[in-house]
């Protein structure tokens, strides 16, 4: 499994022959627009945590660019893009759906979920990613949750992807508990230095999780790793 960071929290995973782009937000991203071309994305699923801009500005773009993709979300943000065109897979929170690439359960995420026009966006996600033998979680924005101690009930984490810049979300201290609630060892970082209000010390973050005994990989924009 690839996965590539495009910036803040948008995220291209490579898995079973597919192409699945988390939360894509390129277009406005002032660390990102000039680093990628969003018409060079190619997508087979859009897979959204929540409503907020950051998080779905440039997901009709990306649909109307790869007509074959699906979205998949929350009931709201499903119901809300296919007035648009957009074919999407709802699902809500503990549910779990077996796709050609493998298995996504929703898990929860406490945070909020609004569209930028104020339309109800459903409860925010993370999503769990099983799929040729890794497992991968996606918190998407949250806080520090109790609910987060659920996940490794049912899978086996190789990987967990971490919101860190603070401010809307955890910062790195909470992440650090979020990663033992996860069982997780190897953390990607995101969800920081995208404005000043989320801007983080790197060498801190890292050594935060160092003193814990876990990795922590913050990726430039573009930059990918292998699971
Ligand atoms: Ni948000
Ligand atoms: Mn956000």
């Amino acid at each position: 499994m690839k996965i590539t960071f495009l910036g803040h929290a948008t995220i291209l995973i490579e898995t079973a022959g597919k192409k699945i782009i988390v939360d894509p937000f390129i277009s406005e991203n002032p660390v990102s627009k000039d680093k990628i071309n969003i018409d060079d994305i190619e997508a087979d699923y859009i897979l959204v945590t929540h409503a907020h801009q950051d998080h779905v500005l440039d997901v009709q773009t990306i649909a109307e660019n790869n007509p074959a993709s699906r979205l998949i979300s929350n009931f709201e943000i499903v119901t809300y893009f296919s007035k648009f065109g957009i074919d999407g897979h709802a699902m809500n929170h503990g549910g779990s759906w077996n796709f050609d690439f493998g298995r996504i359960t929703m898990v929860n995420a406490w945070h909020s979920s609004s569209f930028a026009d104020g339309t109800y966006g459903g409860n925010p996600a993370g999503y769990v990613l099983e799929s040729e033998g890794r497992s991968v979680y996606i918190a998407g924005d949250t806080g520090l949750t109790k609910d987060m101690e659920l996940i490794p009930l049912f899978t086996k984490l190789d990987l967990a992807i971490l919101p860190i810049g603070d401010n809307f979300t955890m910062g790195i201290d909470s992440a650090v508990i979020a990663s033992d609630y996860v069982k997780a060892n190897k953390i990607l970082g995101y969800h920081y230095d995208t404005w000043p209000l989320i801007a983080i010390d790197h060498d801190k973050a890292k050594s935060a999780f160092d003193k814990a005994g876990k990795e922590l990989i913050l990726l430039p924009i573009g930059e990918t790793i292998e699971i």
